[in-house]
């Protein structure tokens, strides 16, 4: 009898929580929960009623509840971009040297190559929170109408942006710590050894390279500001924090201060990179070198951004998002369904 007791318990503690989750997911239901509403019982209180673990599920509740569903999309993309970028990598900074002059360079497989996943993923999933919203402009300015339904592909993109940044956000992280742990590394000490003994062979006193310093204090801090906006980002995504925002605060924070990370990261690529930009060399086996490949999509999203922001266009917008609607637009897609 206790022991059912105990089920019954542990079910309706389950299903209260997809319940919650169902809700938090839902606009409508989550609106409508007022404090009028029962209260629901005290998590604690329950705990302690049933003696039961909460991180704990029946096995056939378990197949109802689907793992992250939000994850799924963001986290494929991001290992499928890690994946082609390392593979990419290890051809033109490994395979090349190994092939070409029998160099042994595997060592650089652990930092170095992943420190360059690492950024090249970070950036790419950034851009891709701001792709689908412009997408979704070109789409209402095209239909001229904010009434028409967005296609299920873009719809899920759209739900997904949050994970999306938040991924961002883990990878640039994880790119930081990489990119300060390149002093402490042992080949990098026999490099400046190295360095040092073919500048006493040369007569060089000062090894100082102006531009190169210059180039190096102005991107890593770029890339400091970065990641610091994005931390930002992360933390207002956070519900209790959001909620403490109002709409026209929290839109403008993963908006405006999220395109302008995503600006500042592009500028320390495209800084580190310097002039490599011209440099023939960097094509190993012509293939271009991965930051080119890194700044491609986000300096796409930051061109449509500004095409966006023209005022014929942001006029459109705002007129289309505030209810207008194109009613020649209109009348040519109602005279289509017609035919
Ligand atoms: C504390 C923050 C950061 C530091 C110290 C830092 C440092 C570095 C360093 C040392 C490199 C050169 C890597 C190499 O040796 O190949 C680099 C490259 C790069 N970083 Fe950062 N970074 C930071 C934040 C960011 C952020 C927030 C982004 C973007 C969201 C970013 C994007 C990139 C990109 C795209 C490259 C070029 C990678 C390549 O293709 O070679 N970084 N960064």
């Amino acid at each position: 009898m206790e022991n059912r007791k105990d089920i019954t318990n542990q079910e309706e503690l389950c299903e209260m929580k997809t319940r919650e989750k169902m809700e938090e997911h839902d606009p409508l239901t989550k609106n409508s929960r007022d404090s009028s509403t029962p209260k629901r019982p005290d998590l604690f209180h329950l705990h302690q009623m049933t003696g039961f673990d909460e991180f704990e599920c029946p096995a056939d509740l378990r197949h109802k509840q689907e793992l992250f569903p939000q994850w799924h999309l963001p986290i494929k993309m991001a290992a499928i971009i890690a994946l082609i970028t390392f593979l990419y990598t290890c051809l033109r900074d490994v395979i090349h040297p190994f092939v070409m002059t029998g160099a042994h360079f595997f060592y650089k497989i652990p930092i170095l190559v992943i420190n360059k996943v690492l950024p090249v993923v970070s950036i790419t999933l950034l851009a891709l929170v701001y792709l689908p919203g412009i997408i979704a402009a070109a789409f209402q300015l095209h239909n001229g109408t904010k009434y028409k339904r967005f296609p299920d592909w873009l719809n899920k993109w759209m739900l997904a942006r949050k994970q999306f940044g938040l991924l961002s956000f883990f990878f640039a992280s994880l790119h930081a710590i990489y990119s300060l742990s390149y002093p402490m590394r042992r080949s990098y000490r026999y490099k400046l050894l190295n360095w040092a003994y073919e500048q006493v062979q040369q007569n060089k006193e000062d090894a100082w390279v102006e531009h190169d310093v210059w180039r190096m204090e102005i991107y890593v801090s770029l890339g400091i500001v970065a990641l610091a906006l994005l931390a930002l980002l992360a933390v207002t995504s956070i519900p209790s924090v959001s909620n403490s925002l109002t709409w026209r605060e929290f839109h403008y924070i993963q908006s405006k201060l999220g395109i302008f990370c995503l600006l500042l990261g592009t500028i320390h690529a495209l800084i580190f990179a310097w002039n490599k930009w011209v440099d023939v060399k960097q094509f190993v086996w012509y293939t271009p070198p991965t930051f080119m490949i890194a700044i491609l999509l986000p300096a796409v999203v930051l061109t449509c951004k500004v095409i966006l922001l023209l005022p014929c266009y942001r006029k459109r917008i705002q007129k289309i998002r505030h209810g207008w609607e194109d009613p020649v637009k209109i009348n040519k897609a109602e005279v289509a369904f017609q035919l």
